[in-house]
């Protein structure tokens, strides 16, 4: 699966945006170790701590359809700098795969790629309770 494809999903997903409180579109596309790909877009409320993230919504629609391998995750916002994953997102990124590839994207045509293992080290884990 091309990188290109899972960018181009995302901007597509970014379009369909709800955040009137913040005006700021996010978009992103979860690639699956099938080959299938599920996008997502933030979600505002007017109780603000009920929004939800790009990356969130794409994973919640993925495992609702029952997917729980991913692979890469692509994320586009209109940015200067490339957007970066907040740190709910990555605990939840890192519940189903800690090597998950991030392609991190803007409108202006830049990416970059990471591993989440970067972006998250010495994640919260099950294990750790006992
Ligand atoms: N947002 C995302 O969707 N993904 C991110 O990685 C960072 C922030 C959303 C949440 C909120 O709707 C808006 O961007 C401003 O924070």
């Amino acid at each position: 699966m091309k990188v290109q494809t899972l960018i181009q999903k995302a901007k597509e997903a970014r379009l369909n945006s709800y955040s009137p409180y913040s005006n700021f579109k996010v978009g992103a596309a979860l690639l699956t170790s099938k080959g299938k790909i599920y996008t997502g877009t933030n979600v505002e409320n007017v109780s603000l701590g009920l929004s939800i993230c790009a990356e969130r919504a794409a994973i919640f629609k993925a495992i609702t359809d029952s997917e729980k391998n991913f692979l890469a995750l692509a994320i586009v916002a209109d940015t200067f700098k490339l957007i970066s994953p907040c740190g709910a997102c990555r605990q939840v990124m890192a519940e189903f795969n800690k090597n998950l590839k991030i392609i991190m994207a803007n409108l202006k045509g830049e990416k970059k790629i990471v591993s989440l293992a970067k972006l998250l080290p010495l994640s919260f884990e099950n294990k750790e309770m006992f």
